[in-house]
């Protein structure tokens, strides 16, 4: 059963939602050819500490880090480490924030350095589906819409979307119910109600949709090892209107 969102609630999830788009952007402007992953991770926990938040993602199911730092080939939940970024990279950043027991949740994948042209599109083609997606989340409307609406656009761009990992409801919890696929599915399509807060997460692969999981338990990569791309945001359910909790 999904838990509505009350005015209250809200407020605590914007609040939180405040201190993520702070620690993302951080981490964002210190991509650069040369930093280390595990640099990067660093950023985000002073940001999050500095706020008197903490890192939903750290402990997670024993996830070791604040950030998921995913790149190229890599989809998602990427571990961050010594690893360097290098220029021509795409590096993919995702973090989760509780703050008075709200959580947020939100991604982009960056270029580092110069890209290939190829590659440009499809950060450019996954932020829009990201969008699209947004624009589908209304009041009245489905859930499946949503993934309706990426993958029209994905697939019209030429590019694949992951169907093994989802979108999902958050705020009270890092995950809760419902699910929101990025490809429709016949499981459940429920009907999409004032107070919902959903953490919307498309990702779209260069290549096959097909992905695995590395020896790590984590790292989720493409099976073609061609490169993919992931964008996140929470977002509130508002009877009139739906409200970008993570916007920049
Ligand atoms: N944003 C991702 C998600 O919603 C990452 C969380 S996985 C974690 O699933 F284990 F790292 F927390
Ligand atoms: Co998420």
């Amino acid at each position: 059963m999904t838990r509505l969102k009350n005015q209250a609630d809200l407020d605590g999830i914007r609040a939180s939602a405040r201190v993520l788009r702070e620690a993302l952007d951080s981490v964002r402007a210190a991509v650069v050819p040369g930093v280390t992953t595990a640099e990067l991770d660093a950023i985000a926990s002073q940001v999050i500490a500095d706020h008197g938040a903490k890192a939903a993602f750290l402990g997670y199911m024993d996830y070791p880090a604040t950030l998921c730092v995913s790149v190229n080939e890599e989809v998602i939940h990427g571990i961050p480490g010594e690893r360097t970024l290098n220029d021509g990279d795409i590096v993919s950043l995702d973090v989760g924030v509780e703050l008075g027991g709200y959580f947020s949740d939100a991604a982009c994948t960056v270029p580092v350095g110069k890209i290939d042209g190829q590659v440009a599109d499809l950060l450019a083609t996954t932020e829009e589906c990201l969008q699209r997606a947004v624009g589908a989340a209304k009041a009245g409307a489905r859930v499946r819409d949503i993934a309706v609406a990426v993958t029209e656009l994905a697939e019209s761009a030429g590019y694949s979307v992951v169907r093994q990992y989802c979108g999902h409801g958050v705020g009270f919890q890092q995950h809760e119910d419902p699910q929101v696929p990025n490809y429709p599915s016949d499981e459940g399509n429920p009907r999409l109600k004032p107070g919902m807060v959903l953490a919307v997460e498309p990702m779209l692969n260069l290549g096959d949709w097909e992905v695995e999981v590395l020896a790590d338990g984590w790292t989720v990569v493409t099976s073609d090892r061609r490169p993919s791309a992931h964008f996140e945001h929470t977002i509130a359910i508002l009877d009139d209107r739906t409200e970008v909790l993570t916007a920049a």
